[in-house]
């Protein structure tokens, strides 16, 4: 898509916003549609997402990562779970996501617990990997202070050597995903004069129902 159209469409999104008639009552949905649509944009990278995690004692971190999977149970991502953030989340199972897509003017934030997904499901994702992807996870104690790049590069070396290009990667027992199931969803879309419309879904509890309500750009 070219710059043209995408200013074009950012103006058109400004003037269009989001009422709750567009919303809907089911924020997953939504976020569904909104995803589509920018993927339709060619917004580059339209699966990146913050990860906020903290400790128990509320010191927060926040850090990229790419989103997987997304349903009613909630949004995936894969890490090591040895890193900063598995070692936050082991100890304080809950996390906030914020997307931005800032080539239509919208962001999505979730919150609630997060679960860790089952060794079949990380399994299945780690073998859809590329080769060197898994020989990457496989190579790098993620968050840890290392020697050097070269300390790096010769880990890398020896496992590719030890599994070629065509042979299975073995899982590391440290490597897998995580799904934060959303209690709160907030959709933000770019307005005029940064009268901005904000929307936020919070689960009722009551037959998996959620509470729309408008808040204040
Ligand atoms: C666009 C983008 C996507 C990323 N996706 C992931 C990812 O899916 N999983 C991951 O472990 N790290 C990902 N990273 C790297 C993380 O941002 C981070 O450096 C790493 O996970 C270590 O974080 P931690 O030390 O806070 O645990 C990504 C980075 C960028 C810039």
């Amino acid at each position: 898509m070219d710059d043209e159209r995408l200013r074009s469409m950012r103006e058109e999104y400004a003037a269009v916003g989001l009422d709750e008639a567009a919303a809907g009552d089911d924020p997953v949905a939504l976020f569904d549609r909104w995803l589509a649509q920018v993927v339709d944009a060619g917004v580059h990278e339209p699966n990146a997402m913050a990860l906020a995690t903290a400790t128990t004692d509320g010191r927060p971190s926040v850090r990229l990562v790419l989103l997987k999977g997304t349903d009613a149970r909630g949004f995936v991502f894969f890490t090591n779970t040895d890193s900063r953030k598995g070692v936050e989340l082991a100890a304080n199972p809950v996390a906030a996501l914020a997307m931005t897509w800032h080539e239509v003017q919208r962001q999505v934030r979730v919150e609630g617990p997060v679960l860790r997904l089952s060794a079949a499901e990380d399994d299945a994702y780690f073998a859809s990997r590329p080769h060197g992807s898994q020989l990457g996870a496989a190579a790098s104690p993620q968050s840890q202070v290392v020697p050097g790049r070269a300390w790096l590069d010769e880990r890398y070396g020896d496992l590719e050597r030890a599994y070629p290009a065509g042979t299975e990667v073995p899982r590391p027992a440290c490597w897998g995903g995580y799904r934060v199931v959303p209690h709160v969803m907030e959709f933000w879309h770019g307005r005029r004069g940064r009268m901005h419309d904000r929307l936020r879904f919070t689960r009722t509890g009551v037959d998996a129902g959620w509470r729309r309500e408008r808040l204040a750009p």
